[in-house]
C-alpha cells in the first residue's frame, strides 16, 4: 500500500509495525490445532463429563436426547458428525458420547486411514454399540470411503472377489456401532458419506462467559490462583476457542509465577499476553500478518487466498481452517467472487495495535 494511502487511513502516527518473520509465525500461540503441549498437558483438562462440558447447550441437549432415546430402545446411537473450527470441543464429546453410552471409544482419523486395509481391520475388531471416532473425515481417501458406506447403513462391508464374469461380493457381517466423525470443513465432504450422519451439530466460537468458566474451570485443575478480572482477560482474548483459553491460560500462569506473586489478576494477564503477542481481540501474529498481507501487499484487495498463503509462506488450508473464520466472523475481512478483501475494521484495529506497541515498548 502506498505511504500516503496508509497514512490517510491510518493516521500519521500509525506505522504499521513490519510483517513478522516465519519463525514467529511457526511459532504461534494462538494456532488452536493441537500441538504436543496440549496433548500433555491438555488431557487433564479435557471434560470428563457433559456436566463439565461448558457451553453449547443446544448441542449437548439434543446429544442427550438422542443417547438416552438410543439407551431406552436398546439401539445404538445415530452416526454423528461435528463440523466447526479446530480447538471447539468436537474430540471431547465424541469421547464423552462414548462415556455416556458405556461403550469402547475407538479413535482414528481421516489421514491414517489409507487403505482400505486398515479400516476393515478396525471395522472388524467393533465390539456392538462401540463408538468409532473419525477425526478430520475430509480427509478419508475416496476408496476407504466406499467402504464406509455399506459399513454405516448396514453395518457389513462388502468385497468383491474374483474378476470379470466369476466376480461376486462378499458381505461381511459387522457389530453395529455408531461412526462419529468431526471435521472441519463440512463442504469437503461427499455427499454420499454427508447423507450417511443421522445427527449432525454445527459447533460454533464459544461466547466469552462461557470461556471464563473454561478458564476458571482449568486453573482450578492445574491449581493457579486466579481472580475474576484475570479470567475475564484470557477468556476475552481467546477467540471464541477453549483450546486457545486453556493454552493461554498455561502462558499467563508461567509469567505469573516467574515474574508476578503467582496469581492471575488483570494487570498479569494483560502484560503476560501482550508479550506473547496476543493483542486485545485476541488477534495473535498470524492474523495480523494476513491482515497487513491483505492491506500492504494487496492494497486491501480483493486477493485470492492462494496468493496471501504465498506471501506469507503458510499452508492456505491453515489459513482457512484456522485463520479466517475469525477474522470473518469479527468483520475484519470479507468474501467476495473476486477474492479477500480488508474492512475499515481491519484497517482500524491495524492502527490501533500499532499504537499500542509503542505503549508495551514502553511498558515491558
Ligand atoms: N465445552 C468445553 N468445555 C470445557 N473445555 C473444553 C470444551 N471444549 C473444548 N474444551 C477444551 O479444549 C480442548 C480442545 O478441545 P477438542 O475437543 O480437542 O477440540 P476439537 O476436537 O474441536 O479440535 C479440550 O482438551 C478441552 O480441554
Ligand atoms: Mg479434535
Amino acid at each position: 500500500m502506498p505511504e500516503e494511502t496508509r497514512r490517510r487511513l491510518l493516521g500519521p502516527e500509525h506505522v504499521l509495525p513490519a510483517t513478522d518473520g516465519e519463525d514467529e509465525i511457526a511459532a504461534r500461540l494462538l494456532a488452536p490445532d493441537d500441538t504436543l503441549e496440549d496433548e500433555i498437558y491438555g488431557a487433564s483438562l479435557r471434560p470428563r463429563t457433559f456436566d463439565e462440558y461448558v457451553g453449547q447447550r443446544k448441542v449437548v441437549d439434543n446429544l442427550r436426547i438422542a443417547i438416552d432415546a438410543a439407551k431406552g430402545r436398546g439401539e445404538v446411537l445415530e452416526h454423528v458428525l461435528f463440523y466447526g473450527p479446530p480447538g471447539l470441543g468436537k474430540t471431547t464429546l465424541a469421547s464423552l458420547i462414548a462415556r455416556e453410552l458405556n461403550a469402547n471409544f475407538r479413535p482414528t482419523s481421516g489421514p491414517t486411514l489409507e487403505k482400505p486395509k486398515d479400516l476393515v481391520g478396525i471395522l472388524t475388531s467393533l465390539e456392538a454399540g462401540d463408538v468409532l471416532f473419525i477425526d478430520e473425515t475430509h480427509r478419508l481417501g475416496r476408496v476407504v470411503e466406499e467402504f464406509l458406506y455399506p459399513a454405516m447403513e448396514d453395518f457389513q462391508i462388502d468385497f468383491i472377489v474374483d474378476r470379470g464374469a466369476y466376480a461376486k461380493t462378499i458381505k461381511l457381517p459387522l457389530k453395529r456401532f455408531t461412526l462419529i466423525g468431526a471435521t472441519t470443513r463440512a463442504g469437503m465432504l461427499s455427499a454420499p458419506l454427508r447423507e450417511r450422519f443421522g445427527i449432525v451439530h454445527h459447533l460454533d466460537y464459544y461466547d466469552v462467559a462461557d470461556l471464563e468458566r473454561i478458564v476458571l474451570r482449568s486453573a482450578g485443575v492445574l491449581n493457579v490462583p486466579i481472580d475474576a478480572e484475570g479470567a475475564h482477560t484470557i477468556a476475552a482474548r481467546s477467540r471464541g476457542t477453549p483450546r486457545i483459553a486453556n493454552r493461554l491460560l498455561r502462558r499467563v500462569r508461567d509469567y505469573a509465577e516467574v515474574r508476578a506473586s503467582g496469581r492471575i489478576t488483570r494487570d498479569v494477564a494483560d502484560l503476560a499476553l501482550l508479550r506473547e503477542g496476543v493483542d486485545e481481540l485476541g488477534l495473535d501474529n498470524l492474523d495480523r500478518a494476513y491482515l497487513r498481507t491483505v492491506v500492504e501487499n494487496y492494497g486491501g484487495g480483493p486477493v485470492g487466498i492462494a496468493a496471501i498463503a504465498a506471501t506469507l509462506t503458510e499452508d492456505a488450508e491453515t489459513l482457512e481452517d484456522v485463520v479466517e473464520p475469525y477474522l470473518l466472523k469479527h468483520g475484519f475481512v470479507v468474501r467476495t467472487a473476486q477474492g479477500r478483501k480488508a474492512t475499515p475494521a481491519a484497517y482500524a484495529h491495524l492502527g490501533a495495535v500499532s499504537k499500542a506497541a509503542a505503549v508495551q515498548e514502553r511498558l515491558l
